[in-house]
């Protein structure tokens, strides 16, 4: 673990952008990684890769009720804030960002940032609004902590891919970098919601990579037609009765659009619910 910082934690809005400013005047270069907190070693890493790169390192820390659903997991969603300081502290992060709840937004609060192409297939087309919620907050965040750069995980692959082009749509003048995937030994991908699974869950959570690996596999031993790396990814999860599929896509890593054959670098993405834990995972077929 990194040494130790004085980490200054700032509860309002007002607030943090002031000290952004004053930041900004000195000079200084920010980094910036949002977070909905429950922080684990995918965060972190998000964090080290900013940290290469600027003077101030700052983190947000917000559960966005926006991008939740009716039926979706806000209120379960899980927190621990003494925790999360610990390891913000460790990861040398100096300006912590953790709204007061209700300083987020207006109760009237009517301008949302709608991006309306990435953002209607794979989670978009089952979490009606998601992105839009994703989009707010972090046009919100950006004109608070002004970053220089902001990094985003790889995990949510479409998230990311909205992110950039929501930065070169609306000139934001924020570097984006993708951090890496942090899996656990087994090849699971870190999720905050990874808390939700049971042990033998855990295990079951696993046909997610199993399957990606297939299809990785298949690709890297000449097949390009995307629906026989698709029905063999399906019948790997097929294989686990706990296990729901939500979608398994394989699409240009450009566009999102479904392809047929893989003949440019393709993203392979899924959603699977494992029990009632939706969890996502990809990986990135390089043409
Ligand atoms: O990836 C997340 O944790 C969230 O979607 C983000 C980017 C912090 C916006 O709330």
């Amino acid at each position: 673990m990194d040494k130790p910082t004085k980490m200054e934690i700032i509860r309002t809005p007002a607030t943090i952008q002031q000290r952004a400013l004053a930041l900004k005047r000195e000079g200084r270069v920010i980094g910036f990684v949002p977070t909905m907190g429950f922080l684990h070693a995918g965060h972190v890493s998000l964090m080290r890769l900013a940290r290469t790169r600027c003077d101030v390192l700052a983190v947000s820390i917000f559960v966005n009720p926006t991008q939740f659903g009716p039926n979706e997991d806000l209120e379960a969603y899980p927190r621990d804030f003494a925790q999360d300081e610990i390891l913000c502290a460790q990861a040398g992060v100096d300006l912590l960002f953790y709204p007061e709840s209700g300083t987020m937004y207006a109760a009237d609060a009517s301008v949302w940032v709608d991006e309306a192409s990435l953002s209607t297939v794979l989670c978009g087309a089952s979490r009606i609004g998601h992105f839009r919620g994703v989009c707010t907050v972090v046009a919100k965040l950006f004109n608070l902590v002004l970053p220089d750069l902001a990094v985003f995980g790889e995990k949510d692959a479409q998230q990311l891919r909205i992110i950039e082009r929501m930065v070169r749509d609306l000139n934001f003048p924020v570097e984006i970098l993708r951090g890496a995937i942090v899996r656990e030994a087994d090849g699971l991908a870190m999720s905050s919601r990874n808390k939700y699974l049971a042990s033998l869950q855990r295990k079951d959570a696993l046909c997610l990579r199993r399957s990606l690996d297939c299809a990785v596999h298949l690709f890297a031993t000449g097949e390009r037609d995307a629906g026989v790396l698709r029905q063999a990814m399906v019948e790997i999860i097929g294989q686990i009765p706990s296990a729901r599929i939500d979608y398994i896509e394989i699409v240009d890593d450009m566009t999102l659009a479904s392809v047929e054959r893989i003949e440019r670098t393709a993203l392979v993405a899924l959603a699977v619910k494992i029990g009632s834990t939706r969890l996502i995972d990809n990986d990135v077929l390089r043409a």
